[in-house]
């Protein structure tokens, strides 16, 4: 149900790329990213806002893939970038990604990060909690400086996959909630300190969502927000930033709306909203993640041992798991995986394709159809390119997977494969 690129030799191809050529370069496991496909899907949202003619930013959230390359992506294609700790800000530095086009989430940011955001020049924080606000008042005092921040709050709609609350979570940890005026209260702390430059409200109503009708209830609720703060408080937001959690297609049985169908919604929903109010058009930010990087990735893994049980599906063993792609044991999420030689040959059997941690819940996939294989085929599992390296463990001391980027027919490898030496190169001897 993917669609996948099929070259001469009958391979599973990648950014132009023979993926059995990819695994004996490179060896498995191996997680592979098709490039052109996460650029194709910033042109996809992007577009919808440029036919419209509002202002717009793009933010990636980097939580789903945080390696120096991908941010290089990012900023050629003209993307923002979401970070959520000390450490995402260092790799996008690093990456020489322009920091002004950077925005900081997180419940708790500490003040050594909240320092280390103010010191790289992070251009956006999105102010979360009342320690926050105080915490970051006392380092902008000290410093003399001002910093753009947003207000994050907790809309009272959650959404997940196809479904979607409107008074439900309300007990969350992120943001400021509405009704008990939380979120009045952070507004009118911020706007009392003129080291804050306030520029708009923030709101994430989850991950992986099909269907556009939760992103017009925030949109909506935002709008409404802002309309509460104009009367109240004479503050016009020029931001509204909708969040994240456009779905992906893992499996057949997903049927996520398009990229440009989330946005059009939120678009159309923030206008109308917006002028029904009185209010002036504000910039609209979204914060996908999944969807830029998802899609795009493979993982490349060699089978090995095999298990037949009479009457269960038979365990077919490869060289990863859990410890490269934790979300089928964490979530039992689903994936589709084919044989990388013969991508679209009919299948012959149905088996469960098994991780090599210890650890029975190390499943890959519970039931995939699959030609024969034997150790030694290489499979690819599809849709892998969000949350499952940036998730990666060294769980039984198995070294982390290198990750390769492809385009246009040619390779480059972004993240070495960890050694031995790595593995222990932060452990010091213990002497009695
Ligand atoms: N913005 C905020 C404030 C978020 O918390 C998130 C995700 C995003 C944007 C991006 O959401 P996305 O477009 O990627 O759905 N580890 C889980 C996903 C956790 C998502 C957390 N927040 C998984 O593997 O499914």
């Amino acid at each position: 149900t993917q669609p996948l690129a099929v070259n001469a030799a009958g391979h599973l191809e990648i950014g132009g790329v023979d993926s059995l050529a990819l695994a004996k370069q490179y060896q498995t496991p191996l997680v592979v990213y098709d490039v052109a496909k996460i650029r194709e899907q910033i042109r996809r949202f992007k577009q919808v806002f440029e036919a419209a003619g509002v202002e717009y930013a793009v933010s990636f959230a980097s939580k789903a893939l945080s390696i120096k390359a991908i941010y290089q992506v990012m900023q050629a294609e003209g993307a923002h970038a979401d970070v959520v700790s000390g450490g995402e800000i260092y790799t996008a530095q690093t990456a020489g990604f322009p920091m002004a086009r950077v925005s900081f989430h997180g419940n708790n940011k500490s003040r050594a990060e909240l320092e280390q955001a103010l010191d790289a020049g992070v251009g956006m924080i999105v102010v979360d909690n009342f320690h926050e606000i105080e915490l970051l008042k006392t380092l902008l005092t000290e410093r003399n400086v001002m910093q753009k921040v947003m207000v994050r709050i907790t809309p009272g709609i959650t959404a997940h996959t196809n479904e979607y609350i409107q008074t439900g979570q309300v007990d969350s940890k992120f943001g400021f909630d509405l009704a008990s005026g939380q979120a009045d209260q952070a507004i009118q702390a911020l706007l009392a300190d003129s080291h804050f430059k306030v520029m708009g409200l923030h709101a994430h109503i989850g991950s992986q969502i099909f269907d556009v009708q939760g992103f017009a209830g925030v949109a909506q609720k935002l709008v409404e927000v802002a309309k509460h703060w104009q009367t109240k408080f004479d503050y016009v937001p020029t931001i509204v930033n909708v969040g994240g959690g456009f779905g992906i297609r893992y499996v057949s049985a997903d049927h996520p709306q398009a990229p440009e169908q989330f946005v059009a919604t939120i678009v159309s929903e923030i206008q109308k909203a917006t002028q029904a109010a009185n209010l002036p058009m504000p910039a609209i930010w979204i914060e996908p993640g999944r969807s830029l990087v998802g899609p795009a990735g493979f993982n490349l893994y060699t089978v090995g041992s095999r298990k037949e049980i009479p009457g269960y599906a038979p365990f077919v063993s490869v060289d990863g798991g859990m410890g490269d792609n934790i979300r089928p044991a964490l979530y039992q999420a689903e994936y589709e995986t084919v044989l990388a030689k013969a991508p679209q040959a009919p299948a012959e059997e149905t088996v469960r394709i098994a991780g090599k941690y210890c650890e029975s819940g190390d499943i890959l996939s519970q039931h995939q159809a699959l030609p024969k294989t034997v150790p030694g085929d290489v499979l690819a599992m599809l849709a892998t390119g969000a949350y499952g390296f940036s998730m990666a463990s060294n769980y039984n001391r198995n070294p982390r997977p290198a990750v390769v980027f492809a385009e246009n027919g040619q390779s480059q490898l972004v993240v070495k494969r960890e050694s031995y030496a790595d593995l222990v190169q932060n452990d010091l001897d213990y002497r009695a």
